[in-house]
């Protein structure tokens, strides 16, 4: 998996649909609600903003506020219509700007995680971990290899409409996603632990990383976190070994180990 999922969080065409989106999903809902006293008035360190989405609640929380992300595209957005909020362009892979134990909370949301080659990954967990005070939490949603990827041939891909110019563009559209699978599934990755696919994100230009629930607790336990707890993607409590065919993607809340 190379890191060519950048050039297209780079892309202006991506900044517009990202900003488009402006409410919290249903598990960022149940996760809010659950670490809102706990980290009112602390440090929240908000990585993969995209288009800030998160931003004004996670700052209804907390004033102490740091939201970045590696696309300038993204964090000059952000610059642009939350003016006097902290924005930073920063690789979470390497956050060396940033002291140990800096933060309360740590949150990257919506899959932004699943973006980088599978070691890159891990490496964003350590430094995630380096960053958070003993005690303090970290959020992230990953994809869930349990529920299946459809390919870019899939018919699903397309959304009927009598609509003759609708239909025009979404058959456009579909083509266009065969073109971008034929050139990225070469890069899928098929692990006992984790996959690389290449799925219908962005009509098949981005690789995405996916793992089970049971896999991505383990992963957590070996970097110092504990107390994990998971969230499907309805936003329902759920744990590592129920099941879950339906959750595209899963929120994780982990605890760094108290000091
Ligand atoms: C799927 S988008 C989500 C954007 C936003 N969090 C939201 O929920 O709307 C993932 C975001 O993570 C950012 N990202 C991916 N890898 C990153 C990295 N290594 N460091 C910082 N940001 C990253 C991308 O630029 C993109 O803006």
């Amino acid at each position: 998996m190379s890191d060519s999922n950048k050039n297209v969080y780079l892309d202006d065409r991506i900044v517009t649909i990202y900003a488009n989106k402006t409410k919290l999903y249903e598990p960022e809902v149940t996760l809010f609600a659950a670490i809102k006293d706990e980290v009112a008035g602390q440090p929240i360190f908000d990585i993969g903003i995209g288009t800030g989405r998160t931003t004004p609640f996670l700052r209804e929380l907390s004033q102490d506020y740091l939201g970045c992300d590696y696309s300038e595209k993204m964090t000059r957005y952000c610059q642009q219509l939350y003016p006097g909020v902290k924005f930073a362009t920063v690789d979470a892979r390497n956050m060396k700007e940033y002291r140990d134990g800096q933060f309360a909370f740590v949150i990257f949301s919506f899959n932004g995680i699943d973006s980088v080659p599978p070691d890159d990954r891990l490496a964003i967990i350590k430094e995630c971990h380096r960053v958070l005070k003993p005690g303090g939490l970290f959020a992230f949603s990953s994809h869930n290899i349990e529920k299946p990827v459809y390919g870019a041939f899939h018919l699903s891909n397309i959304e009927f409409t009598l609509h003759p110019i609708r239909l025009a563009r979404e058959f456009q559209k579909y083509f266009t996603g065969w073109g971008h699978h034929l050139k990225n599934r070469k890069h899928e990755v098929f692990t006992p632990d984790y996959t690389v696919r290449n799925d219908n994100a962005h009509n098949y230009t981005l690789m995405h990383y996916y793992i089970s629930k049971a896999n991505q607790v383990k992963q957590l336990q070996s970097f110092g976190f504990e107390e994990v707890r998971i969230i499907d993607r309805k936003g329902a409590w759920t744990d590592a070994t129920t099941p879950d065919t339906t959750s595209s993607w899963i929120y994780y809340l982990a605890r760094k180990r108290r000091a």
